[in-house]
């Protein structure tokens, strides 16, 4: 099985022109790997062009996000047939950095469910802020995964992936242990289950802090079908160290 390797620029780079050599540099180093299917998500700003100027099969866009109504009165938003139309076919919905600028799980639900109605892939992100010896992330991992599922329809669960990003863990040097995801990607799966989805055929993504140094292990030992990846994913070096260390797995 492939693993699903997301590439999250954020808000970078600062020009086109960088991004045309950070996707370029991506695009070769993914090339020989085989064991990985990239998706790039680039500020929504550079899906068109960087859609237009890639020829291959090997790497598909997703955007970062996207609003859940169909059109209308939204100034500064984009809707999910716009950034389909613009190249995307995946959507990243309720990052930990969009909810923590106020987005909601009522969002998280109805974007999840609108983007099912596109051709989109919605890749749910779910992560608690901290940990507790009593498990209470568990409780609130389970909140959000019963919002963002809320309104799927039985069938069309299995084209909603996963990514669990523990808050904790982005934008700093500490990494989950591969032991720890593999208990919440079963907590994950049991959960979907619970919704009355098939929660076995549910894809799992791992998010925070993860470079090449812990993405083998995370892949190997995590029981999860793929990474979302952050900062490593914009400094081109890095990026092919880590497919690099994928290429072995
Ligand atoms: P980092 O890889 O920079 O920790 O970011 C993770 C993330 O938020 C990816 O969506």
């Amino acid at each position: 099985m492939k693993s699903l390797v997301v590439a999250n620029w954020k808000m970078n780079p600062q020009t086109f022109r960088e991004a045309k050599q950070l996707f370029e540099a991506t695009r070769r180093a993914a090339e020989s790997v085989r064991s990985v299917s990239l998706v790039v998500a680039p500020p929504a700003l550079y899906l068109r062009e960087l859609k237009r100027a890639y020829k291959g099969r090997k790497i598909s866009l997703a955007a970062q996000n996207a609003h859940a109504a169909g059109s209308g009165a939204y100034t500064g938003e984009l809707s999910l047939t716009q950034v389909q139309d613009a190249g995307a076919s995946y959507v990243l919905i309720g990052h930990a950095e969009r909810r923590a600028a106020g987005e909601g799980n009522d969002d998280v639900r109805k974007k999840v469910a609108a983007a099912l109605s596109t051709r989109l892939a919605p890749i749910l992100c779910v992560g608690e802020a901290t940990r507790s010896p009593r498990g209470e992330h568990f409780l609130y991992v389970a909140e959000q995964l019963q919002a963002g599922f809320a309104d799927v329809l039985p069938g069309k669960a299995n084209r909603v992936i996963v990514a669990y990003e523990p808050v904790w863990a982005i934008g700093t040097q500490k990494s989950m242990t591969p032991a720890d995801m593999h208990e919440m990607a079963i907590f994950i799966r049991k959960t979907v289950q619970g919704k009355g989805h098939n929660g076995l055929a549910i894809k799992i993504l791992y998010g925070g802090s993860i470079d090449e140094r812990n993405a083998h292990d995370m892949i190997e030992r995590g029981d999860v079908n793929g990474l979302l990846v952050g900062r490593a994913s914009t400094e081109a070096k890095k990026f092919a160290d880590l497919l690099e260390a994928l290429h072995e797995s």
